[in-house]
């Protein structure tokens, strides 16, 4: 052997491995769920809270670790997606300095929104190399999407997102009696990555949103059909994001409907919810499937009727071709050269195309404003 030169390949290979579970009223006292992961003798929790969460629940939370004797610091970062930022997670950072905890077990408590659970999800993947961390999703955004996955992140410089890590966590706890104090528009705001579930994915998620899709939002989804709805969406992204949880692989189907929402959000930031702006992309991209001819006129109709009953707003005129297409062009750098979009293929079924040209993203635009116009004409 050369005795100056050196080579070695490492390789090691790590297992992911984590639970998604509901678990009602998760801090009743007698609920020891959340205290399954991590150690409870002489013991302490630093969890985390979005404001809006801390307004409403930081007394329950607060009696619940009392009564179980766990040492608990509750720290809470401002709301909303203009303080998903870089000072979010310093001001988390500090507190964790002032709240020394267990690397490897006593958890950070995420419990929030996606923002809130991007945010902390991040601090707790990067703090000291990492710790172990929970989330508990309290938006239906959170609960259906943002909560159940490994990514985390914070914006910074105008783009959504641009730092964050792959980090799964222990456990991911389901309570939706959180959804009872969550304004509609956010109710509506998650709806609209269930109905992307249900075009793309699976045809039967869609019909239980015909179904009971309107008497679910009017229920908080405290109603028993809203369980139907809450557990096929959950099963349809675990199903999509399982085998490809790194995204190696770039066609992803639940990157429908976020394609041309993800220049929408970053330049209406103040207008548009993320789920406002990807329902407005699954619009505009149906309709180009439509004319494609790879989704029918009449599934085209029932995916309007759908948006309609359950009180949606698609607010078109803040879609702009030249927007649309440069969000088009930044998507396709971020897949690697290639468009990859995901188009209805009929209802529940999906295809991908590399080819969407500008001219068919403004007959789209066109065809849905006139779409929109009719239905005031003959409201
Ligand atoms: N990591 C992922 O895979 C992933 C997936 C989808 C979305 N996201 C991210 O999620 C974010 C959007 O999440 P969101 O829609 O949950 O927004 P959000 O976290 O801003 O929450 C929406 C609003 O609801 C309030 N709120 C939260 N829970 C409440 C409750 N139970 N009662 C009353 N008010 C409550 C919040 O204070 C906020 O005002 C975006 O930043 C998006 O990038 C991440």
């Amino acid at each position: 052997m050369n005795q100056r030169t050196f080579k070695r390949r490492v390789n090691y290979q790590q297992n992911i491995e984590y639970e998604v579970i509901t678990s009602p009223h998760l801090f009743q006292p007698e609920n020891a769920s959340i205290l399954s992961v991590g150690k409870t003798e002489n013991a302490r929790r630093f969890v985390v809270l979005d404001a809006n969460v801390e307004k409403y629940y930081a007394a329950e939370i607060r009696q619940y670790f009392q009564y179980h004797q766990i040492e608990a610091k509750i720290v809470s970062i401002p709301s909303g997606e203009e303080n998903k930022t870089l000072e979010s997670y310093l001001a988390l950072v500090r507190e964790l300095d002032a709240f020394p905890i267990n690397r490897r077990n006593e958890p950070i408590i995420a419990i929030g929104g996606g923002v809130l659970t991007d945010v902390a999800g991040f601090v707790a993947s990067s703090y000291r190399r990492g710790l172990p961390h929970i989330k508990v999703p309290t938006t239906l955004m959170g609960y259906v999407d943002a909560s159940i996955g490994i990514k985390t992140g914070i914006n910074i410089n105008g783009n959504k997102n641009r730092i964050g890590s792959f980090a799964a966590p222990q456990k991911v706890f389901l309570d939706k009696t959180f959804l009872k104090t969550l304004p509609k528009r956010h109710l509506l705001n998650g709806i609209c990555e269930i109905i992307k579930m249900g075009i793309i994915k699976d045809a039967g998620l869609f019909q239980l949103l015909e179904t009971y899709g309107s008497q679910s939002v009017a229920a908080q989804f405290q109603n028993e059909a809203g369980d139907l709805i809450l557990n096929s969406a959950i099963e349809n992204m675990l199903e999509e994001l399982e085998p490809n949880l790194f995204e190696e692989d770039l066609m992803r189907k639940v990157d429908f409907g976020h394609t041309f929402s993800y220049g929408l959000e970053t330049r209406y930031e103040a207008n548009l919810l993320h789920g406002e702006a990807v329902l407005l992309d699954i619009v505009v991209s149906s309709l180009i499937a439509e004319a494609r001819g790879l989704i029918s006129s009449e599934d085209i109709s029932r995916i309007f009727q759908l948006v309609d009953e359950l009180g949606i707003n698609l607010n078109t005129a803040l879609l702009d071709p030249q927007t649309l297409w440069n969000s088009l062009e930044e998507r396709t750098y971020h897949r690697d050269g290639l468009q990859r979009v995901p188009m209805p293929l009929g209802l529940g079924g999906c295809t991908f195309v590399n080819d969407i040209q500008q001219n068919e993203i403004s007959s789209a635009i066109k065809n849905l404003q006139d779409r929109i116009m009719f239905k005031y004409d003959h409201a």
